[in-house]
């Protein structure tokens, strides 16, 4: 992204209006605005309501306890998240219809009805009876994109286990904190999976994370075959086909579990070096990714819905398996690389299997431009209805070819603002009632109450900006940090009390709308993930040959944000090719390829404030080559003389 600074200039110069077209309008599931009044008029009546869209066992009857920061909703109600997201499906009229249509990358294909999908849940959730797990335990997952991982998580839904899905980009050391921090006792693997032709070596990432945590067994699902040659370990290795064969045809009943139970842990990343076990529960969850789908997405029974991030991350959860599965939508799962076997993967599924909702990042749609439209003109996409964009504010560019190229003009956009910790899309279009601006995720949607503040928490006036805050509570809210309500107190709720800080900055239009700038903390978003520049730091220091290590994201024009690194080396440590690669490999081994540097620059300082604080501003601006600004709280000005002829060197 660019800084918010030069965001924000692009913004207030665009004026395209999109109403939504009348055909569109005329189908969506909401065509009255008169949802936003409602929803705004009591929030919680709304809630409780749309949260009948769910199967419980036990029907609440409490709606809201808020005891901030601690909201509890429908907590006297019980139901399971694998019951409604299959079961209900699979024992009712839609039992034959595709839940999942999964599309592998070497170009096999599996298809599973909600009738299928719900038989190997059972099975699944036998083997982790029989491996011991119990209801509240934690299972951690490190999959590659295929059936067995929605399969999996489900299965721990079914029997009341807490999941942990670690993406499969992440390196051993960073699976093995992960584990360590849920403290799990299974561990759901695969002997590898595929990447643009080649094999991704999870059970080998496995075998190192899992010593020294408490995994006692190694679930590990067959996807590569004799392609990976790993170490097989008697006793504490179990083959998930052997397994799943010996596991009685029976159902297995559903654990009711109560509203508040948790469903899931996702780490993401914060402002220390520490990832953060976000914690979402059952019911208010479900609520919020159920509701999502029939709001924002306009799900129906017909459509074919085609989300292209990978489940290891929360889009994934909310948007692959747990909303359009709660919906008995049909879903489209794929498992690899966009360009693999060529550019155009994407498009050959939109139309092999009539794709008519589909949903990406602005990283990959900058990706497309720069591959040119002939690759979404090889198809007939016409099915396509409804486009939408997330994990970084879009560039109205990118959002002007998406809407031209795969839109065909005719397809309204949603942009759809939300975090790991949000659960579900907060701020985005209802598509058949909100006009679109492209670059603007628009305005909450409703039974959510987001604003912009200033400083001192006051809602600032249209036409300026501040901190993005959501001021009520929602049911997906996490609740709180694994084992860590303090940082979650403080993180979350310590700015405003009462009032939850997401941490992005944000511009309020004349028209209320909301233009979301991007991260004010040290957190930087490369291609739409995550990334705290302290993770990226700690690795870098953990280096025999680093001092110092300062960290900082730069506008990239393909991935938003690309790493920059600035490392001081110990004394008598020579600055050589070989040493910046040997650290960006050590960066990948320690948290995974995703927070591989794009550049380290080796300085003789860094540029402190008298303090001692880094000046990250100015490594910033030093990085993109912009004019610097005042520097006169510089402890050593001549630190950024240095700097800026270091960095003229690496261009
Ligand atoms: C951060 C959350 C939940 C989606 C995947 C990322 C940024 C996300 C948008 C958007 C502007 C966005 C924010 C947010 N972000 N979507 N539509 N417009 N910014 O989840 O890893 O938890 O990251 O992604 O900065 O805080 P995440």
């Amino acid at each position: 992204m660019m800084t918010q600074a030069d965001r924000l200039d692009t913004l207030l110069t665009e004026e395209r209006r999109f109403a939504p077209p009348e055909s569109f309008r005329n189908q969506a599931n909401y065509r009255d605005p008169e949802v936003y009044e409602r929803a705004a008029r009591d929030p919680e009546a709304y809630w409780a309501e749309e949260a009948k869209n769910l199967d419980w066992f036990r029907p609440f009857t409490k709606i809201l306890d808020w005891n901030p920061p601690h909201a509890r909703w429908f907590y006297d109600g019980t139901l399971n998240a694998a019951y409604n997201t299959v079961d209900r499906h699979r024992f009712g009229p839609r039992k034959n219809k595709a839940a999942i249509i999964w599309e592998g990358e070497p170009g096999d294909s599996r298809v599973l009805t909600y009738d299928m999908l719900g038989r190997e849940v059972d099975r699944a959730a036998h083997v982790l009876k029989s491996l011991g797990v119990q209801k509240g335990d934690r299972v951690t997952i490190y999959l590659p994109m295929v059936p067995e991982l929605p399969i999996a998580m489900l299965a721990c839904a079914k029997i009341g286990a807490i999941h942990s899905v670690v993406f499969g980009g992440f390196s051993a050391r960073a699976l093995h904190e992960r584990i360590l921090d849920a403290d799990a006792k299974v561990l759901i693997t695969a002997d590898g999976g595929w990447r643009r032709g080649n094999v991704v070596p999870l059970k080998r990432n496995a075998d190192e994370a899992v010593q020294g945590t408490p995994v006692e067994k190694v679930l590990v699902v067959e996807r590569v075959g004799a392609a990976a040659a790993a170490p097989w370990t008697p006793g504490r290795d179990v083959s998930w086909r052997e397994a799943m064969a010996a596991a009685p045809a029976t159902p297995f009943p559903c654990e009711e579990m109560n509203a508040e139970d948790i469903l899931f842990l996702l780490y993401t990343s914060g402002t220390t070096g520490k990832p953060k076990g976000i914690v979402h529960s059952t019911g208010g969850y479900l609520v919020g990714a159920n509701t999502s789908l029939r709001t924002v997405f306009d799900i129906k029974d017909d459509d074919v819905y085609f989300c292209t991030a990978d489940i290891g991350w929360i889009t994934g959860h909310t948007y692959i398996v747990y909303g359009p599965l709660s919906c008995g939508a049909t879903v489209v799962m794929y498992e690899g690389a966009p360009d693999w076997p060529d550019r155009d993967r994407y498009w050959q599924i939109v139309e092999k299997y009539g794709v008519t909702i589909f949903y990406t990042a602005p990283t990959s749609i900058r990706t497309f431009m720069k591959w040119g439209p002939e690759y979404v003109q090889r198809h007939r996409i016409d099915t396509l209805r409804l486009l939408g964009s997330v994990g970084e504010p879009i560039n109205p560019e990118a959002w002007m070819w998406y809407h031209e190229h795969v839109g065909q003009g005719r397809c309204p956009i949603v942009d759809t603002w939300w975090q790991t910790e949000t659960g579900c899309a907060m701020i985005a279009p209802l598509p058949g009632l909100v006009t679109t601006k492209p670059g603007s995720a628009t305005r909450p949607v409703p039974g959510i109450s987001a604003d912009v503040f200033d400083e001192e928490g006051q809602s600032v006036p249209a036409g300026s900006g501040g901190y993005l805050v959501i001021t009520r509570p929602w049911p997906s809210m996490l609740r709180t940090i694994w084992r860590d309500d303090e940082r979650f107190a403080r993180t979350y709720f310590g700015k405003f009390p009462g009032i939850y800080l997401p941490g992005d900055g944000a511009h309020k239009d004349e028209d209320n709308y909301i233009w979301i700038l991007g991260r004010i903390d040290d957190v930087i978003n490369v291609s739409g993930h995550r990334i705290g520049t302290m993770e990226v730091e700690s690795a870098l220091v953990d280096h025999h040959a680093v001092a110092e290590a300062a960290v900082i994201g730069r506008s990239h024009e393909v991935k938003g944000q690309a790493i920059t690194a600035f490392v001081t080396l110990k004394e008598g440590i020579a600055a050589t090719d070989e040493l910046m690669n040997e650290l960006k490999r050590h960066v990948v081994e320690k948290i995974g390829a995703l927070a591989r540097p794009e550049e380290i620059i080796f300085i003789a300082d860094l540029p402190k404030t008298r303090s001692g604080k880094i000046m990250r501003r100015l490594l910033r601006d030093i990085a993109e080559g912009r004019v610097l600004g005042d520097t006169s709280t510089l402890a050593d000005p001549s630190v950024v003389e240095s700097l800026k002829e270091m960095y003229k060197d690496k261009e």
